[in-house]
């Protein structure tokens, strides 16, 4: 898929997503939507899902993809980096992202984006792996933000 090809791909699962998320709903059922219709759409997407952030842990929530962590070491890791720095994270290597939580062997790349409530403060993080090296670029980060901003999760 080149770069059009896949902007065009997230502009037309936005529309979708924006359709389904329209009413106000329980923001699980909510992620549990995205992850349904993003994961099976994007050929480089391995793991799709959701990390919510519970009284400072990450837990999992929906996800599709392989048998993920349930919760995340509070110290390292690139979701909790997302959470810190309250911005989106792309990784090319995991290898190389000192602190990387390995859930499984074969992600290889990772994008991160944070999830806000409506105050602004940050929830949850989307993580998505590839079992790709350097799978994620700028169109998947703007494509990506611009879902999680559909809807107040
Ligand atoms: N790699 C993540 C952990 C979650 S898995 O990718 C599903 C991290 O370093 O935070």
């Amino acid at each position: 898929m080149d770069a059009k090809q896949k902007e065009g791909r997230y502009n037309r699962i936005a529309v979708q997503l924006e359709e389904l998320l329209k009413k106000d709903g329980d923001t699980i059922s909510k992620m549990a939507t995205i992850v349904a219709v993003l994961h099976p759409k994007m050929p480089h997407f391995f793991w799709t899902g959701f990390y919510r952030l519970v009284e400072n842990d990450l837990i999992a929530g929906p996800y599709q993809g392989s048998v993920a962590c349930q919760v995340l070491d509070p110290e390292k890791g690139v979701c909790r980096a997302c959470v810190d720095r309250n911005e989106s994270i792309i990784v090319s290597d995991v290898e190389a992202f000192s602190g990387h939580i390995p859930c499984d062997s074969r992600s290889k790349s990772e994008i991160v984006i944070p999830v806000h409530d409506r105050e602004g403060n940050v929830v949850a993080v989307l993580d998505v792996d590839s079992d790709r090296l350097n799978a994620f670029d700028e169109i998947d980060r703007d494509g990506l933000e611009k879902i999680i901003a559909l809807s107040a999760l």
